[in-house]
């Protein structure tokens, strides 16, 4: 029966020290040029320090071109290596394991964000409100896919230079790994869209690069919805053939989530078990044939030690519960009955009250507290959160912020 405390084994032969996780949160301190900003290595050094084995890094981006936010991390040469080395010193401290997450935004970029429009798979917008947000993005060229495909591959290695312990590709959320696997936005003709095979082909390419960038000995990783959760979009029967197909390839940790910016599950979910998609990880465990983690909605150390238990995952990923509790992992490892204060945040406003923007927003001004060493108290005051983050960033940029 597997515990918390229980080391993990890589097929790449890596071990990490336990089965917990701290979920990607985009941290957006990039500086203006996107090198991380001295908060990143500070904020990371508290999360190391708080026991979790595995501290995924908010997403950074393998294309100054293509933001998904304002603020993000940028890299894409070797310009900030010195800025990159000291984020994973401090965030690899007492055996954590580091891992970059490497992500493109494709079309679920702010309007005007990217002075060059966006791209996609195919030229689809989005529907109703999300139209005024995000504009129509172009569809890529079979040669600026492979340009893709090389560049993560590039962040990759340069990620493995700079002294990360891994990397994650986003292949989840509605970003553009996942716009190719959705046969919604990805309608293309070619050998990059239509069966299921050609709709994960980007992914696997990119896969296989990454792989032959960083070596056999270095682990990489894949999140990956269960589902978009949206009529005609990716599915969890699609989910399952991914999950095969990546545990042939010998992915070191494929970790499960759910839902996009039309459906934001990862954010809002309500899971039966405690966790929002702990049910599907069970399933999906069984295909994959390599470690499997589900991230989204654990709250209490008893969910999490019976999740593993039970055998639905191999490894549970925290992410809010770590802001509010960066010691959260150490004292569920230590055996403690600890539940966590996160809740859904309300403001009484109905717009914002519900809306993933709210988490979004609250939880990036309590990182930054967090990398300060202020004191970060679950659910407080969300309107006074908001308005912080616009006297920091700029009204502008709060109301360009995207949902997750
Ligand atoms: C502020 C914030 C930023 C996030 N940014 C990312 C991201 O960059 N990449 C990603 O895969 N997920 C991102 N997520 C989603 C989390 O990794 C996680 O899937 C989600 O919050 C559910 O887990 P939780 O219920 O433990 O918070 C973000 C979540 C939050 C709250």
């Amino acid at each position: 029966m597997t515990a918390p405390t229980d080391a993990l084994t890589l097929p790449c032969g890596v071990t990490v020290k336990n089965r917990l996780l701290k979920g990607a949160m985009s941290e957006a301190l990039g500086r203006r040029d996107h090198a991380p900003r001295p908060e990143l290595p500070a904020l990371y050094a508290r999360w190391a320090g708080g026991g979790t084995g595995i501290l995924l890094t908010g997403n950074v981006m393998v294309d100054a071109r293509a933001l998904g936010e304002p603020g993000n991390v940028v890299l894409e040469d070797e310009r900030h290596l010195a800025e990159f080395h000291a984020w994973a010193v401090q965030g690899s401290r007492g055996g954590a394991a580091l891992w970059m997450q490497l992500n493109h935004p494709g079309k679920q970029a702010p309007r005007g964000l990217n002075a060059g429009g966006t791209v996609a798979p195919s030229a689809v917008p989005y529907p109703g409100g999300l139209a005024r947000a995000f504009e129509t993005p172009r569809a890529l060229t079979v040669p600026e896919i492979h340009d893709l495909t090389a560049r993560f591959a590039r962040s990759a290695r340069l990620a493995q230079r700079a002294g990360f312990g891994g990397v994650q590709l986003h292949a989840a959320h509605g970003y553009l790994l996942s716009q190719f696997l959705s046969p919604r936005h990805n309608v293309r003709t070619d050998e990059y869209g239509g069966s299921l095979e050609h709709r994960m082909r980007f992914l696997l390419e990119i896969f296989d690069a990454v792989r032959a960038a960083v070596g056999p000995r270095f682990p990489v990783s894949v999140k990956l919805n269960s589902s978009d959760f949206v009529r005609g979009g990716f599915s969890e029967e699609d989910s399952l053939a991914v999950v095969a197909a990546l545990g042939e390839r010998g992915c070191d940790l494929i970790e499960i989530s759910g839902g996009t910016y039309e459906k934001p599950m990862m954010m809002l979910g309500q899971g039966e078990r405690g966790g929002f998609f702990a049910d599907f990880a069970g399933r999906a465990r069984a295909a994959a044939g390599v470690p499997l983690c589900v991230t989204g909605g654990f709250r209490d150390a008893a969910t999490i030690r019976q999740v593993l238990a039970e055998g639905s995952a191999d490894a549970v990923g925290l992410a809010r519960p770590l802001v509010t509790d960066p010691d959260f992992s150490a004292r569920v490892l230590r055996g403690e009955d600890v539940s966590s204060e996160v809740r859904p945040l309300k403001t009484g406003l109905g717009l914002l009250d519900g809306s993933g923007y709210l988490e979004i927003a609250w939880y990036e001004d309590a990182m930054r507290r967090l990398a300060r060493g202020q004191q970060v108290r679950a659910g407080e005051a969300p309107l006074l959160a908001l308005a912080r983050i616009a006297a920091e960033t700029g009204l502008g940029a709060v109301l360009r912020r995207r949902r997750a």
